[in-house]
């Protein structure tokens, strides 16, 4: 069969697929505005002295078979046998943005089907179907997505972080070998957010080129960027298997987890510019397209301390502060009174409620807000009657023991009765109530997963999956959070089935910079739950201003996370202030292009938000700790209209004091902070507007209204 060319192209971005005789991404970068298939000619490769004879392609299934060497995008066997599979195309179809390869190895008895998509955002949706098409169990040890990128791509920048400090960005240069993450905690995790971005040397917010690519999987996963001693690179993106974990009997099929990838010459705010677009035209669906509500979640406002009479008191002081949902958190249902206890028992407790829910829910809904509630389904405590009963429902190998995390254990979902208990638990709190909202929490990572003898975290994640789908469907009103632990399961697998994430239970506004940021990269700012917290942080003991609290929680879905009725007036005024000024924004900031602003002072961070009309836009200046300089640089504002003339006015801000009046770090304003100017948008754009000097911590929040 003669060579054939794909092209798959968007307003930013081209993919370039030869399809015969085997599949191999040619070229993944920005949008060519002329192309012909004979063009690639202009690729093919010589042949280098001291190694194979033959070329020796990154296919799309990257077989060790075509001479590769490196990380393969297959590995298995059966029984010993099969184990090296070089797959032919033997079909191919391309619709618009999409094309269907099916390939095969007949000798080894297996059949590929892989789906790559682009889509008018640019982001390139690719996965993989393994069938085993011959008798005897192929054992599949891996199955990856692999995307070749340019040799330019010298650097890597991939997340860290832990329990209370998510999306941690960090960066290497990748010269030779391979940059490795892999989550084997059962969840996507906090410590190895499944992606990674290969770019140019020093890419930045606004240069560079960069490659991003991140896995919609919730479970056990690795992801890599490899490069060849030829100097090619790839990335490749996989469902970690553990030993034994996945076989494929005849006619069975495994598909991989879908991989996003997201090519943009502009730097990393191009990359997300076009994940943010995609997640919003084919992900992301509230129901009724419901402005994202105003949150209260009592979990720091009151923890287990339950009290009906109490809580109705907090939703009146709520809905007076202007929330619009009423979240109550971890701690109704029986025996729950700390965290040792009651996972499992998913049955109001009646000693804390005794006449049940409803007339708390009745009070909620009076106030004219909606009702949300805490569950935490896939967990069970040693201590809980559901564990007395059912000892063998555990997440387990058998004869090993298995430690505790927060006092508890994992159910097996796999096992059919534990499933369908927790299906008709759920069913019970969301039929016989009237709830709008469930806050789904996971705390407990997955150790020596096990069914019938066998690993099973693969298997768990897809039940997981199972379930909540099933919930959506018998109640598609109700909004779902994903929550574990705080941000232990985010990414795209979940996206799809759920409204909201939690990113952090660190509510420290200075972290929390630093995490909604990290978040930004992949995820747009109406699914990112951003809650203004107490005065006096319950994570880290850090007191902050309610004007910084306020504006970090401004840039995402904006929630309150303590208790109202308690706090003094100065602070309710705060509340008050920040949850309107969300809401005659909200519009903007969950619809417009989000931009991270690149400052020469690293202390400086800056974001903001400009309406796709660009008529408005919103950008914050925090200031995270002592400058560099005694000046700020600055602030270039990216995004506008050149030939538009902005109204620039500065719409919030901590206490300023100049020196002689308390303060100290100026004696004198910006000039255009003491009135309203307009500017033209390409000088905004190019030479900026100047910052005043901030204290540490603190930050202010500039409009621009087109005139
Ligand atoms: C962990 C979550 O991250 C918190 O927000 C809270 O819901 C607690 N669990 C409740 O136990």
């Amino acid at each position: 069969m003669e060579t054939t060319c794909v092209r798959l192209q968007s307003a930013t971005v081209d993919v370039i697929i030869k399809t015969h005789p085997f599949a191999e991404i040619l070229y993944w970068g920005a949008h060519l505005s002329d192309f012909s298939p004979q063009d690639v000619a202009t690729l093919e490769r010589p042949v280098a002295n001291g190694k194979l004879d033959v070329d020796a392609p990154v296919t799309l299934m990257a077989e060790p078979g075509h001479g590769l060497f490196g990380s393969p995008g297959i590995e298995g066997h059966r029984s010993g046998l099969d184990g090296s599979p070089v797959f032919t195309t033997v079909h191919c179809e391309q619709h618009d943005g999409s094309l269907t390869l099916l390939s095969e190895d007949t000798r080894a008895g297996l059949r590929l089907q892989s789906e790559i998509s682009l889509d008018a955002s640019g982001v390139l949706k690719i996965r993989h179907g393994l069938t085993n098409v011959r008798a005897g169990a192929w054992q599949v040890d891996r199955l990856a997505v692999t995307l070749p990128v340019a040799e330019r791509a010298q650097e890597v920048m991939a997340f860290h972080g832990r329990w209370t400090r998510e999306f941690q960005p960090h960066r290497v240069a990748l010269t030779h070998d391979s940059f490795v993450l892999e989550s084997r905690r059962g969840r996507s995790s906090h410590e190895h957010f499944p992606a990674l971005i290969a770019g140019s040397t020093g890419f930045s917010e606004m240069q560079g080129d960069v490659w991003g690519a991140h896995l919609g999987w919730s479970g056990n996963h690795r992801m890599r960027c490899e490069v060849k001693t030829d100097g090619r690179r790839y990335m490749q993106a996989e469902a970690l298997y553990l030993p034994g974990e996945m076989a494929l009997g005849e006619g069975e099929t495994l598909w991989t987890p879908w991989l996003y990838a997201s090519h943009s010459a502009n730097g990393l705010n191009g990359m997300s510019q076009q994940y943010h677009r995609f997640l919003r035209e084919l992900v992301i669906r509230f129901p009724e397209n419901k402005p994202r509500p105003v949150h209260l979640n009592t979990w720091e406002g009151i923890y287990f301390n339950h009290s009906p009479a109490y809580i109705m008191q907090m939703a009146e002081d709520a809905a007076a502060l202007g929330v619009e949902r009423f979240i109550i958190d971890d701690g109704w249902f029986k025996g729950r009174n700390d965290d040792r206890a009651a996972l499992g028992d998913w049955y109001l407790d009646t000693q804390k409620y005794p006449d049940g829910l409803k007339p708390v829910i009745d009070h909620v809904k009076n106030q004219g807000m909606e009702f949300g509630i805490w569950v935490e389904p896939e967990m069970i405590n040693p201590n809980s009657d559901l564990y007395r009963a059912h000892p063998e429902w555990v997440l387990a190998l058998p004869d090993y023991p298995q430690a505790t995390g927060r006092h508890q254990l994992v159910l097996n979902l796999n096992i059919p009765a534990a499933f369908d208990y927790l299906l008709e638990r759920m069913s019970w709190l969301l039929g016989e109530h009237d709830i709008d909202y469930v806050k789904w929490d996971m705390n407990r990572e997955l150790v020596q997963p096990g069914h019938n003898g066998k690993a099973a975290a693969d298997a768990q994640t897809r039940q997981y999956y199972r379930l909540l789908d099933t919930l959506r469907t018998r109640f598609p009103d109700v909004e779902f959070e994903s929550c574990a632990s705080g941000g232990g399961r985010i990414d795209y697998g979940v996206l799809t089935r759920c409204h909201r994430f939690w990113p952090s239970d660190n509510n420290d506004a200075l972290e929390r910079n630093a995490i909604q940021r990290g978040m930004s990269y992949f995820f747009p700012p109406e699914v990112m739950g951003a809650h203004i917290g107490n005065r006096h942080c319950h994570a880290t003991f850090r007191q902050h201003s309610i004007a910084f609290r306020g504006l970090t929680a401004l840039f995402g879905h904006m929630g309150l996370e303590l208790d109202p009725t308690n706090a003094d007036a100065g602070e309710r005024e705060g509340y008050r202030h920040y949850a309107a000024l969300y809401k005659q924004w909200r519009e903007v900031i969950h619809s417009g292009t989000q931009w991270r602003v690149d400052m020469p002072d690293a202390t400086t961070q800056v974001q903001g938000v400009v309406s796709q009309d660009k008529r408005q836009a919103l950008f914050s200046v925090s200031q995270l700790a002592m400058p560099d300089y005694s000046l700020m640089p600055p602030l270039r504002v990216p995004g506008l209209e050149a030939s538009a003339r902005y109204r620039t006015t500065l719409l919030d801000h901590p206490n300023i004091q100049l020196t002689g009046e308390g303060g100290h770090t100026m004696r004198k304003l910006p000039a255009w902070m003491t009135g309203t100017q307009t500017v033209s948008g390409a000088w905004l754009m190019q030479a900026g507007m100047s910052l005043p000097v901030l204290d540490p911590e603190s930050a202010i929040l500039i409009g621009f209204e087109r005139v």
